[in-house]
């Protein structure tokens, strides 16, 4: 038989030939509509059993669609929008500053954890919003008569990665740069007057003359400019208003090529998100005072999302902590959960929850079913709750169990965006120490609710106290390892490779249509083996 099978022969459709294939006929319509089922007809049809990612399978539909040119835009609130569906885990060994920067820069969202101090999640959260902007608006500074010495301790007390500074005297106004190449210790006594480049022959641009594209006004200055790395930007009285570097510029020129776009805020900031918990003062009451003045330096500092993260989230305290953030942060996307309910969802978009998580133990480290006893299956979990966003209007975010692409398909069959721990806890941009054990390179991984990290803080999130060094609690997590991966960009070109393959299967250019067109099948226990690589001796996996 002479049939060729490509992966996709969707490429170079010919519309008139398409439009032949397309027409099914009603017999094949109705035949297939007794077997593949859209989630409304599907899941009711399953209300005695809780099902997996792994419990079922997508059906193929006639398609157009090219993978590559699919859509994974994601509006999660008003004033949050992803360009790509996907979020780090709120866990002290997943998302950090570099983690966020990380997903940001791919077009995902970050969201820091709270295992650590107020004021240090405060920075870490001003790390990422002040990440490589284009035009960086209050560099470090000289002053004429500091000394290069003084410099030269500023730069390693604070571990600055750039040697160039602006040099301003007390009213703010440019009188020079202090070029890198002078900064050695031989120099160390002299003034920085002495050793700056003078404001006479330093390359400047009126704030005015940056007109709507400052990026491209930059790069244009640049390639005009030879040699010259950087551009310093005054107003009429020759005041410095900010500087922009060569390789920023280079970098944000980059990605505007790029087909997933970093996820920026209007002010052209990565976007980031940070977990709170809802801690309780000494009288066992929320303590408003706490979140109100934590969330609200969250929000000076360019916070986009605050998520109130716990293992139950159809709770009292969840309850009042969404409402009190809603009363003092009007605008603020607030994210909520976990739930696995349609009563969990609407109580939290009642209580002004913009975007609610949905996942009751199924992350690769948890043991909250073990433990407890309570969960729902993700996909039937999935299921209920989106059906309540619908109508509530929030959205849904899938959260844990995730363990491959087909998985995120699924998932976003039915939630607007998916959140993973295990798969980023091995890059480089998580946080914590590559580890070696025969010969194999590992990191930490461990659950919110393990021991370990309920003592570093996160114990309020499973409505715990560790007032007795923890004897008396149940952990509800486990403490892991996971294989060192490629970097967070290599971990997302695959998920989102294995998105974009679903999509064009599935005939959705958009993830809508996504959600739309999506018809469901059980899977049996030989169709589970079926989907995996059987009978073969496998040399490598497709990563
Ligand atoms: P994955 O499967 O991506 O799951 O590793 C990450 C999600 O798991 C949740 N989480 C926990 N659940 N006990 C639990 O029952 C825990 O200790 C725990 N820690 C994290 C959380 O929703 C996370 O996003």
């Amino acid at each position: 038989m002479k049939v060729k099978c490509t992966r996709f022969d969707l490429a170079n459709p010919k519309p008139v030939r398409a439009f032949s294939l397309m027409a099914a006929t009603k017999e094949s319509d109705s035949l297939d509509s007794q077997f593949y089922k859209p989630a409304d007809k599907f899941f009711p049809a399953y209300n005695h059993i809780g099902l997996t990612f792994d419990d079922v399978t997508l059906a193929t539909l006639y398609s157009e669609v090219l993978p590559r040119e699919t859509q994974l835009q994601t509006k999660l609130a008003e004033g949050l929008q992803l360009n790509i569906p996907v979020i780090s885990a709120d866990m002290d060994t997943v998302t950090e500053s570099r983690m966020a920067i990380a997903m940001a820069l791919n077009g995902g969202l970050g969201l820091v954890h709270y295992n650590m101090a107020d004021r240090e999640q405060l920075s870490v959260v001003s790390r990422v919003k002040n990440h490589v902007h284009g035009l960086i608006q209050e560099p470090i500074k000289a002053t004429p008569d500091q000394l290069i010495g003084d410099i030269l301790a500023l730069i390693e007390k604070k571990h600055f990665a750039f040697s160039t500074f602006p040099v301003v005297d007390t009213t703010g106004k440019l009188v020079g740069l202090l070029p890198g190449h002078v900064l050695k210790q031989r120099y160390a006594k002299r003034k920085v007057a002495e050793a700056m480049t003078p404001r006479a022959q330093v390359q400047a641009i009126n704030k005015r003359e940056l007109g709507r594209d400052p990026i491209t006004k930059a790069d244009k200055f640049f390639t005009d400019h030879p040699g010259i790395h950087k551009l310093l930007v005054v107003d009429d009285q020759d005041r410095l208003h900010g500087l922009f570097t060569l390789s920023d510029i280079e970098r944000i020129i980059q990605e505007r090529n790029a087909q997933f776009k970093p996820a920026r805020d209007t002010k052209f900031r990565l976007i980031c998100g940070a977990a709170v918990s809802a801690t309780r003062n000494a009288f066992g009451e929320l303590d408003r005072d706490r979140i109100l003045a934590h969330v609200g330096g969250l929000v000076e500092r360019g916070l986009d999302v605050v998520a109130v993260s716990t293992a139950h989230g159809h709770s009292r305290g969840v309850g009042d902590a969404v409402r009190t953030l809603r009363d003092a942060f009007k605008g603020l996307p607030i994210m909520a959960g976990n739930v696995t309910s349609a009563a969990g969802v609407e109580f939290l978009a009642d209580c002004g929850a913009s975007i609610v998580k949905v996942g009751q133990g199924p992350g690769s480290i948890c043991t909250t079913r073990i433990v407890a006893g309570v969960g729902i299956p993700q996909m039937t979990a999935l299921y209920v709750a989106s059906r309540m966003a619908q109508k509530k209007r929030v959205t849904v975010v899938a959260d844990g169990g995730i363990a491959k692409s087909g998985d995120l398909v699924k998932a976003l069959t039915l939630a607007d965006a998916v959140l993973c721990g295990g798969l980023f806890a091995g890059c480089p941009e998580a946080p914590g120490e590559v580890m070696e054990f025969s010969g194999k390179l590992y990191k930490q991984y461990r659950g919110m609710g393990s021991l370990g990290a309920m003592k570093a803080g996160s114990a309020a999130r499973y409505g715990h106290t560790l007032g007795d060094g923890g004897r008396k609690v149940a952990p509800e997590g486990v403490e892991a390892l996971k294989e060192v991966t490629g970097s967070v960009d290599k971990v997302l070109a695959q998920l989102i490779g294995g998105i974009q393959s679903g999509m064009g299967y599935l005939s959705a250019a958009n993830l809508g249509l996504l959600r739309e067109n999506a018809r469901f099948m059980r899977v049996s226990p030989a169709g589970q083996r079926e989907a995996a690589p059987h009978d073969v001796v496998e040399l490598k996996t497709g990563s």
